[in-house]
């Protein structure tokens, strides 16, 4: 796939809650191997943003693409089959089970058919420190190996696009570093995109390959890391 093909595109998103509009016209572009990190204050409508990409928006306006096909009249279920993931904010995990058997369960939904890029042992070659502790509950894990966990669980099946939702919370610096270095290496290897929402923009910036910066549900900046931290916008971090 050349890297000029966007694979995803969001154009013109506008979504909201009830009769409130949060989003307002956001679009943007995340091309094969890339990392979009999604910056803005509290409230500025990043998380509502990825849950609109994902399908769980409750009102919504706009076009978006994945590798070409419109996918923002698709259910979640058809999303996720095409390759879109979410990781949500606060660990995407069943703490009760096991490490094997979230795997397990994801795997069955996410890995049906042949030629995934990512089997259960993918990712537990990917994630050494799950692979002796298949049998350990997942909510008893330490912040960093659940968010580890998370991202392993993300990428079962053949994943396109990744958002993630603040996965640094709670981490220890180091562990945010190692946690955004795979991220990073997982998307060029496999050339996977992604869109990376933190409030730890040093730690974000270091991976991201292109900005965009969200205020009050508006786009206000879009251009690479270091036209960002040239640009107006940079003052609000
Ligand atoms: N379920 C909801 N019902 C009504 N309003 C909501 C809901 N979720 C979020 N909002 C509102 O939508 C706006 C955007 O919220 P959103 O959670 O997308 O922001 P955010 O950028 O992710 O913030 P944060 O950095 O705090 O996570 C906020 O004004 C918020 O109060
Ligand atoms: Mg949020």
């Amino acid at each position: 796939m050349s890297t000029d093909v966007a694979l995803l595109e969001v154009q013109n998103l506008s979504a909201g809650y009830g009769n409130k509009t949060v989003l307002h016209d956001v679009s943007f572009k995340v091309k094969p191997g890339q990392i979009l990190a999604l910056l803005g204050h509290n409230g500025c409508g990043k998380t509502t943003t990825l849950k609109n990409i994902i399908g769980m928006g409750e009102r919504a306006t706009g076009d978006m693409y994945l590798s070409g096909e419109r996918i923002d009249k698709l259910k979640v279920s058809e999303r996720i089959s095409r390759g879109l993931r979410l990781l949500p904010e606060g660990r995407g995990i069943f703490a009760t089970l096991t490490i094997g058997e979230n795997l397990d369960v994801v795997a069955d939904r996410n890995c049906r058919g042949p030629d995934n890029r990512f089997e259960v042992k993918d990712v537990l070659e990917l994630f050494p420190a799950l692979s002796g502790r298949l049998d350990t509950i997942a909510g008893s894990l330490s912040g960093g190996q659940q968010q580890m966990l998370a991202l392993g669980l993300a990428l079962l099946g053949s994943p396109r696009c990744i958002l993630l939702d603040e996965p640094s919370i709670g981490l220890a610096p180091n562990l945010v570093e190692r946690l955004f270095e795979l991220v990073r290496d997982v998307c060029r290897s496999s050339q996977l995109g992604a869109v990376l929402v933190e409030q730890n923009v040093a730690a974000s910036m270091k991976i991201a390959d292109h900005v965009t910066i969200l205020n009050n549900g508006a786009v206000v900046f879009d251009g690479s890391p270091e036209e960002a931290r040239n640009s107006n916008f940079w003052h609000y971090f």
